[in-house]
């Protein structure tokens, strides 16, 4: 059973602060949402979580079964998806799935990148790069990196940015699948999204 501990997490960047004392625990087959205002701190608290970005106080630890999961192979344990996330702009999406499988040193068969594919709703059959993709498409393919090496804990930074109902669908049912294998901690303020949540927390400066 894995756990996602946020303890008395507090950032600021510089002297300035975005958010104190935020503690919450995650537990596989929950999906907890972060909320708040634009400029809150919710991207800034998913980094941290993603071990991105260090917080100023606080820690984040990943237990499973009790047993902490080293820093080294947290990479394994986490799919992230966000807005500031990069693609290889040069390449297809097939081959960008084997590059990230790469990466992460995971074989990957065409037969593999061709099932992620369909199963994000991108054809398998295009060979132009990336950065002719839409961004609904682009969105799209962060989702199939994200799940990828099927990971115990799915970090969603705005999800269902720019994708159309059918691309909504496909993440809420990616969410709610993501229950039988771990957890799902999403930052977003969208109501669609939060239905999705057993548990919501806000973030603020005062938090
Ligand atoms: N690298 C950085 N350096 C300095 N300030 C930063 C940095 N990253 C974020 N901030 C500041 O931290 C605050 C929180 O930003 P963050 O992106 O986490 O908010 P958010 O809740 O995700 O907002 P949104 O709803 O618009 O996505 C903002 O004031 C932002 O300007
Ligand atoms: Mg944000």
């Amino acid at each position: 059973m894995l756990t996602v501990k946020v303890a008395s997490v507090a950032k600021h960047f510089n002297r300035r602060p975005v958010f104190a004392d935020v503690s919450f625990e995650v537990r596989a087959g929950e999906v907890f949402g972060i909320v708040g205002r634009n400029g809150s701190g919710k991207s800034t608290l998913l980094k941290i979580i993603a071990g991105v970005l260090t917080p100023s106080r606080g820690s984040v630890a990943y237990e499973l079964d009790g047993v902490a999961v080293p820093p080294e192979l947290l990479f394994r344990s986490i799919g992230f998806v966000a807005p500031y996330l990069m693609l290889f702009d040069e390449f297809s999406a097939a081959e960008n799935i084997r590059l990230f499988a790469g990466v992460r040193g995971i074989p990957c068969p065409d037969s593999a990148a061709s099932a992620l594919l369909e199963r994000v709703g991108l054809p398998t059959d295009r060979e132009d790069p990336v950065r002719a993709f839409s961004s609904g498409m682009k969105q799209r393919l962060k989702l199939a990196f994200a799940i990828l090496h099927r990971p115990p804990v799915l970090l969603f930074d705005e999800p269902i940015s720019n994708l159309d109902s059918d691309g909504v669908a496909t993440v809420h049912a990616i969410i709610r699948e993501q229950r039988e294998r771990g957890c799902v901690i999403i930052a977003t303020n969208d109501q669609s999204d939060i239905a999705q949540c057993d548990r919501v927390q806000a973030v603020s400066s005062g938090a």
